[in-house]
């Protein structure tokens, strides 16, 4: 029986016979026998390999095996003199699967990551990579075990749609008419144009108006044009929907969700993040505790605004009410002033969606935004508005035109009930729980501007 390394280092013992395979980081030859260092992406550390001369066909092994090549160790534990690791594997037995050339761009040195994204498909051998994809599974297992233990159900909203969520105009168009010919959208394969969804909040919607408290967590698209270490022009949302939900408990529900998943992720990668603490962000263990710990700040926009213009700097987009906050803004409250994350709620209306609840005093609307340190915006949600007279008003103060969403409009009709949600952005979750500065770090491939490689 195989045994992932990992496994090997929480409960392997001395003498204990195990076979591991992997691939060689590093090999050390010294006078007596030859050390490997050798990792299966199971753990950020690698399991170190003795090799004796008494090996079957040591010399020849010895030549075939260099950084890179996948291999089979068989072998007896021992009990480690190094520093670092408690045990090592004394081989008895190699096979080798594949080799690697002198070639390999992993060599031990250590690699920018603006290089590492040209070798996307190698760089999760790297640590740093291995452990973002760590990290970023034990994020989405603890978002499924938060919304499952809370009742809510998973819901799979659609990836093509018929309509632009959002209303700012970033979508892809999904088509399969010839393209050298002038585009009519009627003669197109869904008879309309349709495009890849920049959020599954619509859908959700209705799945909540049936089934109460339901999430969706999948791949959503935007054609936005910012080459910014925050955005994607590919990445995965999480949206919980919540029915008989105002935007007090929006908030409540958001600030717990998040405190969940840092919980967990503190406890289940435990060496991932010591690592990232250590090489990336010295604040990342810190911070996570404070996450757990802290309770959130709670503004309104208006608060907001009024602390912006009381700071004592100059920002490069000048505050006033009514402007929608830059990332410079959101990064000076959430980083310096609270330092923590903020929740500013109460937006104007004129900057947020049309479906956003209006509030009493018509210039307002029940939006949300979370706001961390380091990252700026990382979710965004609002109480939806219910009552279908202002909806339809709203969409129309926003040029659209209603009937386009006439099944949107139709839960406003039948049975309509005062709910709320909110957008993770999972890849801004990942950056913040690991301090990895490039949002393209965080993702196995990065779809940004002109670069969909691999
Ligand atoms: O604030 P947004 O646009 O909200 C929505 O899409 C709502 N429909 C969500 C809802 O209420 N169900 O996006 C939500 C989050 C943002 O706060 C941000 O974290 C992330 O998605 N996000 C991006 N992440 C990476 N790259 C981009 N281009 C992003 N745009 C938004
Ligand atoms: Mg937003």
């Amino acid at each position: 029986m195989t045994s992932r390394i990992k496994e090997i280092f929480q409960t392997g013992q001395p003498d204990q016979s195990v076979t591991v395979q992997g691939w060689v980081r590093t090999k050390r030859e010294l006078k007596e026998f030859t050390f490997l260092e050798v990792n299966d992406g199971s753990s950020l550390a690698n399991l170190q390999v003795i090799l004796e001369p008494t090996l079957p066909d040591y010399e020849n092994v010895l030549k075939t095996i260099s950084t890179g090549t996948a291999i089979a160790v068989s072998g007896n534990l021992v009990p480690s003199p190094g520093k670092g690791q408690n045990i090592e594997l004394k081989a008895a037995e190699i096979t080798l699967y594949g080799d690697c050339p002198p070639d390999y761009p992993l060599q031990k040195k250590r690699h920018s990551f603006e290089f590492l994204r040209t070798i996307a498909h190698l760089r999760a051998r790297t640590n740093t990579l291995g452990a973002v994809m760590r990290v970023r599974n034990a994020c989405a297992t603890a978002i499924h075990s938060f919304f499952q233990e809370k009742g809510f159900i998973w819901v799979h909203t659609p990836i093509i749609t018929a309509n632009d969520c959002e209303g700012a105009g970033e979508l892809f168009t999904v088509t399969s008419l010839d393209l050298k010919k002038p585009a009519n959208f009627a003669e197109d394969f869904f008879g309309k144009r349709a495009y890849l969804t920049v959020s599954g909040q619509l859908q959700a919607e209705v799945m909540a108006m049936a089934l109460s408290n339901v999430y969706t967590f999948g791949p959503t698209f935007r054609a936005e044009n910012s080459n910014t270490s925050r955005h994607l022009a590919e990445f995965w949302m999480v949206e919980p929907e919540m029915a008989f939900c105002d935007l007090e408990g929006d908030q409540d529900l958001a600030e717990a969700f998040l405190k969940y998943i840092f919980k967990f992720v503190l406890e289940n990668c435990p060496e991932d993040l010591q690592f990232f603490n250590e090489r990336i962000d010295k604040t990342v263990l810190s911070t996570a505790e404070n996450i757990v710990n802290s309770e959130f700040g709670r503004i309104t926009y208006s608060e907001a605004i009024e602390l912006l213009e009381k700071a004592d700097r100059q920002f490069e987009f000048p505050v006033e009410w009514g402007v929608d906050l830059q990332s410079e803004h959101e990064r000076y409250l959430a980083e310096e002033l609270f330092k923590k994350p903020v929740i500013v709620t109460n937006y104007p209306k004129t900057i947020k969606a049309f479906y956003m609840r209006l509030d009493d005093n018509n210039k307002t609307v029940s939006a949300m935004d979370i706001l961390a340190p380091k990252i700026g915006e990382i979710i965004g949600g609002s109480q939806r508005e219910e009552r279908l007279d202002v909806l339809i008003q709203r969409m129309q103060e926003q040029g659209m035109n209603p009937d386009d969403l006439w099944w949107y409009l139709d839960l406003r009709r039948y049975g309509s009930v005062p709910h709320a949600g909110f957008g993770l952005g999972f890849e801004r979750l990942v950056q913040f729980m690991t301090g990895m500065t490039n949002i393209r770090d965080v993702i196995p491939f990065p779809r940004t501007p002109l670069s969909a490689d691999f």
